[in-house]
């Protein structure tokens, strides 16, 4: 697959406008949550004490058909997105997930359609993405030590398990495979130059993520973060790396290629260093709100819109709207000490997708 390179603002479309919000970012991908539940039980993001075995989830009248999901789809292209990226929950739970990766494949204008699960079923599902037209895949693994895996998912799954994932996407062609790490400061920060040195000859892309405030039921403190650049350090110790340039306007991660061998790495650090100046994307949870950061506490209710008989056009001038208004930059209030300013209730990570 030729990547997709959005270098400037304006390179992300071919003719059309994208949507500029106050701070004149332009609206460039969409993620699509399709689904809130999950089959791990991430401490920093679904806590088991939450989601236990009676936390309901929504049902599946309440999430948003496929239709539903495509129509809008073709909405946000009109507005600038070239990018789109279906995340959950765990997005392989939803049934007949490859019906809609099919249909948003063939949206005219979707230049990228990429997909993050945490693997567990990509055996099963991995060729039928590919068939289906999924262009890039990323996969969640903190750690590959067993131990330290199953505590941190809640005991649901080994790392043998997300491997094999990992083995079936490549057998069904999916060439660089990028790998989140979650990084917690005493929990799996020892043991990252193991994963570097694993997919260090392979083409996949090993991705370290500071640990977020994400949602309301983590118990985020600061000082369990630790700042992509100590990581860095440590890794420069063991491995000769040299920074690169991002593959397109708004990349959040900051690139590095290992110069002896094939591998990349990237750090994703929105604490340390936030990122809102470029943020380009739009978040669609399963019941049809949209949001315009992942810290928002308040969704816009489209489903409400889609089945009362709302025209696209209608929708259009909504989501219009609501980006043409936006200020969004919770990130970097955090580092200026304001942070959850005015939110008092802020959607969960499973229920929006990173
Ligand atoms: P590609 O570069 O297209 O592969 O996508 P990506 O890096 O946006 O994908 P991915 O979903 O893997 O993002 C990685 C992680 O970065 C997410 O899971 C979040 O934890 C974090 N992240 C992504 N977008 C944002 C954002 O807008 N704000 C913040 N604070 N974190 C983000
Ligand atoms: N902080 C940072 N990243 C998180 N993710 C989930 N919760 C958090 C958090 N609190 C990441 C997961 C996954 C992606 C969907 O979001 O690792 O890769
Ligand atoms: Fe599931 Fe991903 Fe959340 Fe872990 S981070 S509980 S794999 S949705
Ligand atoms: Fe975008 Fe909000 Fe993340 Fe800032 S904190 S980069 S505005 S999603």
């Amino acid at each position: 697959m030729a990547p997709l390179v959005l270098t400037e603002p304006s390179a992300c479309s071919d003719k059309k406008n994208n949507l500029k919000d106050t701070l004149q970012r332009p609206l460039q991908d969409l993620r699509i949550s399709v689904i809130d539940q999950c089959n791990l039980r991430c401490a920093y993001c679904m806590p088991v004490d939450h989601c236990h075995e009676q936390y309901s989830f929504l049902r599946k009248e309440e999430r948003l058909h496929f239709d539903e999901i495509v129509r809008l789809v073709n909405i946000f292209v009109r507005q600038g997105v070239a990018k789109v990226r279906i995340t959950g929950g765990e997005p392989l739970l939803r049934e007949n997930i490859t019906e809609l990766i099919e249909k948003i494949s063939a949206v005219k204008g979707v230049r990228d359609l990429a997909l993050t699960t945490n693997g567990i079923l990509l055996p099963r599902f991995a060729r039928m993405l590919k068939n289906a037209g999924l262009k890039r895949l990323t996969v969640s693994l903190d750690t590959l030590d067993d131990k330290i895996f199953r505590a941190l998912n809640g005991g649901r799954a080994g790392v043998a398990q997300i491997i094999d994932g990992i083995r079936a996407a490549e057998a069904a062609g999916f060439i660089s495979i990028k790998i989140n790490v979650v990084v917690k400061k005493g929990i799996n920060d020892h043991c990252l130059l193991d994963l570097v040195n694993y997919f260090k000859g392979t083409r996949h892309i090993v991705r370290f993520i500071e640990y977020m405030d994400a949602g309301n039921r983590n118990d985020w403190q600061k000082d369990l973060v630790v700042p992509s650049a100590q990581i860095l350090s440590r890794i420069r110790e063991h491995f000769s790396v040299r920074n690169i340039e991002p593959n397109y306007y708004g990349e959040v991660a900051d690139r590095y290629q290992l110069t002896n061998h094939k591998g990349e790495i990237g750090f994703i650090s929105s604490v340390s260093q936030p990122f809102c100046q470029d943020c380009t994307r739009l978040r669609l949870s399963p019941d049809g709100k949209l949001y315009t950061c992942l810290f928002a506490g308040e969704g816009k209710d489209l489903r409400t819109l889609l089945r009362n008989g709302a025209t696209d056009e209608a929708i259009y001038l909504v989501t219009e709207n609501l980006w043409k208004n936006r200020t969004d930059r919770y990130s970097q209030e955090r580092s200026t000490g304001g942070g959850a300013k005015g939110i008092l209730k802020k959607v969960e990570m499973y229920q929006i997708g990173g």
